[in-house]
């Protein structure tokens, strides 16, 4: 992946539990990543899957596997999804008591490392921790639950994030997750934004595959990428 392309990562959190492996490859012609959340019932509300659900998607799909740890103590278990093959483990800046020494743990395991901040959490007093990782997710809704409504205010954090990356020569992804569709990619690409979670856009569609490049257009159109990436 180069910092010019453009991502888009189908949620599998939409998708149906039962049938992972399926909807994994229906989207696999089209889609750059395919993200994972993960969620313990403590850090968010919500139960997902965890690390044997991973190792078993390695197996089921090329897709490079977007693991999103809505976890407590991400110390203790982000090594593992790393050493399971994750291509990316982005954990939660506000469950992480040592980020920098967490993103250092992933990097040297072969995973890129991400730093997510929720809705509720400011960007800049981490715009100094950036340099150690390869992603930021910005959260567009309260993580926890699909389904919500993209806040368009998170925004902001988008703008300074890709700003202070950019006056910094900083190779960053800039993710944003929860309620990206085709209405609301254009002004995440717009701000800044180059990689694009979407479960209900993807999931909830009749074609998923079809679902995904519609997306990628709606991103390329904004940013003069016309469909490529
Ligand atoms: C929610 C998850 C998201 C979720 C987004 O906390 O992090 O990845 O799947 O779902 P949609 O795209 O439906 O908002
Ligand atoms: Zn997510």
């Amino acid at each position: 992946m180069t910092g010019s392309s453009l991502v888009v990562a189908p949620s599998l959190l939409a998708a149906d539990f039962s049938r992972l492996g399926e909807q994994a490859r229906a989207v696999e012609s089209d889609a750059d990543w395919l993200h994972v959340d993960v969620m313990d019932n403590h850090f968010v509300p919500n139960l997902t899957i965890g690390l044997p659900v991973v190792e078993s998607l390695r197996k089921a799909t090329a897709l490079p596997l977007d693991v999103h740890l809505m976890i407590e103590a991400p110390q203790r278990w982000a090594p593992g999804y790393a050493e399971a093959g994750a291509y990316n483990v982005t954990f939660h800046v506000e469950a992480a008591d040592d980020p920098v020494a967490l993103a250092r743990t992933l990097r040297a395991a072969g995973a890129k490392a991400g730093l997510a901040v929720d809705r509720d959490t400011p960007v800049e007093p981490y715009l100094e921790l950036l340099p150690e990782f390869d992603t930021l997710l910005v959260m567009t809704i309260k993580a926890g639950f699909g389904g919500q409504a993209f806040l368009p205010e998170m925004l902001a954090k988008v703008r300074t994030a890709r700003r202070h990356a950019a006056a910094g020569h900083l190779e960053l992804r800039i993710e944003v997750d929860g309620g990206v569709a085709a209405d609301t990619i254009e002004q995440a690409a717009a701000a800044g934004a180059d990689a694009f979670v979407a479960g209900t856009a993807v999931y909830g569609a009749a074609d998923p595959a079809a679902a995904v490049r519609a997306l990628r257009r709606a991103a390329g159109a904004a940013v003069g990428r016309g469909a490529a990436g």
